[in-house]
């Protein structure tokens, strides 16, 4: 995650060092207007991605996903068809279904991006701080981006 969001910034310092160079090789009016244009929209960008990841520390999720998680739903959530559902990516998992799966686990039937799933998931032990912090990674991770979680929210599910 670091070294991608590195890598964008050398892209980016890149990008805007070409084309620095090139609007003063004399170019055409528009080429420079778009060229200042995109500039703009990069450098938006940069300091947005830079306090999401301040804010939100997936460290200590990963830890308890590694060890708690990953057995079943696998270390990238791309689980087993048919038998353990993903976590990346699918139709089922929101904010407050993490929190109750992750509280109590899950059995019946359950169609998850289209496949049937009916092995129950037994409850897995955890301390609020940890279903906190997988429920986090779990909605975060994997290409995922479905809002985070807080002890608050996890004592209220609890109710
Ligand atoms: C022993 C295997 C196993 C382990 C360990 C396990 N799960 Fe599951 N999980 C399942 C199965 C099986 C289902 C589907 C249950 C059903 O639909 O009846 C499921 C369903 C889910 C779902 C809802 C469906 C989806 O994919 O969105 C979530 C979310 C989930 N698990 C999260 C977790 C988290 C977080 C952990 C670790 C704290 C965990 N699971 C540990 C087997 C497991």
């Amino acid at each position: 995650m670091k070294r991608n969001f590195l890598t964008t910034i050398g892209v980016v310092a890149m990008f805007v060092f070409t084309t620095v160079l090139f609007s003063c090789g004399g170019t055409t009016d528009t080429t420079e207007a778009d060229s200042t244009k995109t500039e703009v929209k990069t450098e938006e960008a940069t300091p947005e991605t830079t306090t999401e990841e301040a804010t939100l520390d997936l460290t200590a999720g990963k830890t308890v996903y590694d060890a708690k998680c990953s057995v079943c739903h696998g270390a990238e959530g791309a689980g087993i068809a048919g038998t353990f559902p993903p976590v990346a990516g699918a139709d089922y998992l929101t904010k407050e279904t993490a929190i109750a799966v992750a509280l109590k686990g899950l059995e019946g039937e359950n169609t998850i991006n289209g496949e049937t799933y009916s092995t129950p998931m037994a409850p897995v032990e955890m301390t609020d701080q940890e279903v906190v912090d997988v429920c986090n990674f779990v909605l975060n991770s994997f290409g995922n981006s479905l809002g985070t979680v807080t002890l608050e929210d996890v004592t209220k599910a609890k109710e």
